[in-house]
């Protein structure tokens, strides 16, 4: 069988989501040992939303229909969906076959998960282009969708303030013209670096027990200033290695979006790029750290507040756990 090349992968329609419940810093200064003024100075976040009692399934329901809307794609027309998170419903099946049931996705397309914690949204995205650009697959829902709120250590004041939950979705199709859409992606990993931010138990190698629930296992582990290091070096060479693969200059740059972890992070990465900061996209003041939802958000927002037109170039970039890490460049159609 023959399947036609597409000329270009576009980003057709965007959607969010988070919940409606929201935490601020003066109530976690009422649980742990810490205030509104030390949490902001050091991560710029302000607030995070908290799902009480949706999962990330449902979460995703919520900004796919928004993104298949804005698409005007029906699910009908959906040919592949790759859900990126942390935080599946359960452990198998996939939180994506749960979507595709939900959303009334046809059943003879692949559904499945892509775990690259924080990098989940620009390692999904590559991985729907490559399978977009056998000709094979003409849309692609890729969701990200994170419920972090359970895994924080109430006792931890390192971590506790720094994660939401929330989800974003993408859309992805063929273009009409070359040279448009996603153009460029590099994609990395380092896994020997596991240990700097982990969620040991519940796995194959530490199984749930009385054990590792009294050891509080079952929490996010992070070593901030380890992940904050790696963070910046490699967040800049990334941006720099996929602008250097389009020949693009950091100048043509018109909005830079980068994973939401902390403002020091994004500010720091920025300057070392030459991206002026009104070309840079920060919410995290309102979401907190959403791991792989954060980018998706935030392109989402941008499209709505009508910062992205076309002819633009979009960059994307993020870093997290494994560590993994990716950017993604789009000349917008
Ligand atoms: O998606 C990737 C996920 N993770 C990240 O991106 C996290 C990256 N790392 C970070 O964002 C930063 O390392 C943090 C925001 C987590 C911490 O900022 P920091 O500037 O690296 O602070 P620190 O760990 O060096 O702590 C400075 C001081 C310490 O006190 P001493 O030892 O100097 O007396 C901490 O005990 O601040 C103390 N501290 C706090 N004080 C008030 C740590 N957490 C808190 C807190 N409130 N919540």
């Amino acid at each position: 069988m023959n399947f036609l090349k597409p000329k270009s992968i576009i980003i057709k329609g965007t959607g969010s989501y988070v919940p409606e419940k929201i935490v601020t810093n003066d109530d976690i200064a009422k649980v742990v040992d810490t205030s509104d003024e030390w949490i902001f100075e050091r991560s710029g976040i302000r607030r995070r939303h908290f799902s009480v009692n949706e999962s990330a399934s449902d979460m995703a329901v919520k900004s796919a229909k928004e993104a298949l809307e804005s698409a005007g794609v029906s699910p009908q027309d959906i040919d592949l969906v790759i859900v990126t998170t942390v935080t599946p419903d359960m452990m198998f099946p996939s939180t994506a076959c749960l979507l595709q049931a939900k959303l009334g996705i046809r059943n003879n397309i692949p559904c499945f998960d892509l775990e690259a914690a924080c990098t989940g949204f620009v390692y999904g995205m590559e991985v729907a282009t490559s399978m977009m650009q056998s000709g094979k697959y003409k849309n692609a829902l890729v969701v990200s969708t994170e419920r972090l709120n359970p895994l924080l250590n109430w006792e931890d004041r390192t971590t506790c303030f720094l994660f939401g939950d929330g989800s974003g979705a993408a859309v992805l199709s063929y273009g009409e013209e070359e040279g448009v859409g996603i153009i460029g992606n590099v994609l990395g990993a380092d896994g020997s670096n596991t240990a700097v931010l982990k969620l040991p138990a519940g796995g194959s190698l530490l199984p749930t027990s009385a054990q590792t629930v009294a050891d509080k296992q079952h929490f996010i582990q992070m070593d901030g200033k380890e992940i904050f290091k790696n963070a910046v070096r490699i967040m800049q060479e990334k941006a720099l290695d996929v602008l250097d693969m389009c020949d693009v200059r950091p100048e043509d740059i018109s909005l830079l979006i980068p994973h939401q972890a902390n403002i020091r992070i994004i500010e720091t990465v920025a300057k070392r790029i030459k991206i002026p900061r009104e070309k840079v996209y920060v919410n995290i003041e309102e979401y907190g750290n959403t791991s792989s939802a954060s980018i998706p958000i935030a392109l989402n927002e941008a499209l709505k507040e009508g910062r992205i037109k076309s002819g633009d170039y979009i960059l994307l970039v993020a870093f997290g756990a494994g560590l993994t890490w990716g950017a993604t460049l789009i000349k917008w159609h």
